[in-house]
């Protein structure tokens, strides 16, 4: 187990002292051959200790006599306390390990980091109520995003915040040009993988799989997507044959979902020429075909055609704050100003996009984001901006916060007037 707190230490520091992000970080350590069994611990050690990262420093501070400059040594003690606190593993094997990991990281200290574990253990109740006497040891979040979201939402920010350090369910996206829901819920069941049926074409897995275990994937039947994201096909409400643009279209997955819909001619943009790929990789396996675009939205003279589109996607660039359970590293690496500078990006594209808007034509504005900067502000001063632009209602909330059925995303539906 050393092994993995070690590696696990590494990839936690490679996030939070160099900025990196949690997944190519990941990939990167995981590359070793390791065993999935491995890999899978090393996985939920890193993702862990970040979720529960103000905590864990908190927890830590209340621990120690004096303060701990080594960098390794403290953070192969916040890995060992997410274990104590939340993993199944047996308490006195975390802590033997950490006493022996510690030995490749700074022999001097193996004495103070058995004393600290050991401390926690005898005092674990306690400490827990100290620790959240700070909002950060309470909620583990950066104190201006807490900020920010009690300055929109109140006291109901707090269960935003606690949403975000939930396990997010596995939710999939059945292919209904291939098989129905109720025919892939079928399949699951044969194949012993629990799930129910929660939207039209959304299947919530009891507990995540690896995605080769599940039935017909490799051959296009089902997608992973969060239930939230497959509600921007419905509130697109195409009709076959229409022309319809994906301004910010990778990894693809809203892109498919259309194409699964309804038969569209589809063009598919995107700025990230590598995740542009992935779309063609999505396609591929779903035997779906889109035109792909290499291309800023926010400049769409360098690529349009000048044909009009009925129906245009803006899944825009964001913060990802409604997400944070996928992607616990977030909650540490926004900065309060990258709020700022994403509404600007976002509304650049979206007056951007707007002429190529045929008229009664209708553009779905999509983030997943709970910050009301990137969302009902873009939205107000695109509106202010922009004469021809009305809003329509639509059938779901606008905001749609984590919870056990989908992530947090925001929806705003513009059609243009006829004038
Ligand atoms: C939220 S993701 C899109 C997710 C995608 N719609 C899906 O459902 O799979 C945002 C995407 O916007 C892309 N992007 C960021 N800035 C862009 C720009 N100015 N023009 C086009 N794409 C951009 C990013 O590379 C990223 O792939």
């Amino acid at each position: 187990m050393e092994n993995i707190q070690l590696a696990a230490l590494g990839v936690v520091l490679q996030v939070m002292k160099e900025g990196r992000n949690l997944n190519q970080v990941l990939d990167e350590a995981q590359s070793q051959s390791w065993m999935p069994a491995q890999r899978a611990a090393l996985q939920d050690l890193s993702y862990g200790t970040l979720r529960y990262y103000g905590q864990l420093c908190a927890l830590l501070e209340l621990l120690l006599k004096k303060p701990l400059e080594e960098e390794r040594v403290r953070c192969l003690l916040l890995v060992a306390l997410y274990q104590l606190q939340y993993s199944k593993a047996a308490q006195y094997a975390v802590v033997n390990h950490a006493v022996r990991a510690v030995r490749t990281v700074n022999a001097r200290f193996g004495g103070l980091v058995n004393a600290i574990l050991r401390n926690f253990l005898r005092n674990q109740a306690a400490l827990l109520v100290q620790a959240a006497h700070s909002k950060s040891g309470r909620y583990s979040y950066q104190a201006w995003w807490m900020d920010m979201l009690q300055a929109q939402y109140g006291e109901a920010s707090l269960a935003i915040l606690d949403a975000g350090n939930l396990h997010p369910p596995m939710s999939l996206r059945v292919n209904h040009r291939r098989i129905t829901t109720e025919d892939y819920l079928a399949q699951l069941n044969l194949q012993g993988i629990p799930a129910r049926i929660i939207a039209p074409a959304a299947l919530q897995l009891e507990k995540p799989v690896a995605v080769n275990k599940l039935p017909g994937f490799s051959e296009g039947l089902v997608s992973v997507q969060d239930a939230g994201a497959q509600y921007a096909a419905q509130l697109l409400a195409i009709q076959e044959g229409m022309r319809v643009l994906d301004a910010c279209a990778a990894p693809g997955g809203k892109t498919a979902h259309i194409l699964e819909c309804t038969q569209v001619e589809l063009v598919a943009v995107d700025k990230d020429a590598l995740r542009l790929e992935r779309i063609a990789q999505n396609l591929q396996r779903l035997n779906l075909t889109a035109q792909l675009i290499h291309g800023d939205a926010a400049d769409p003279q360098a690529w349009w055609d000048g044909l009009p589109f009925q129906r245009i996607l803006a899944d825009v660039p964001c913060s990802a704050s409604g997400v944070v359970r996928r992607h616990p590293d977030i909650k540490w690496l926004r900065r309060k100003k990258d709020i700022a500078s994403f509404a600007a990006q976002q509304l650049d594209i979206l007056r951007a996009l707007w002429p190529l808007l045929a008229r009664q034509g209708k553009l779905l504005y999509v983030t997943c984001s709970v910050f009301q900067q990137e969302n009902q502000q873009v939205i107000a001063r695109f509106l202010e901006l922009q004469a021809d632009a009305q809003r329509l209602d639509i059938a779901i909330p606008e905001q749609l916060f984590p919870d056990d059925q989908h992530d947090g995303f925001f929806y705003a539906l513009l059609e243009k007037k006829q004038f």
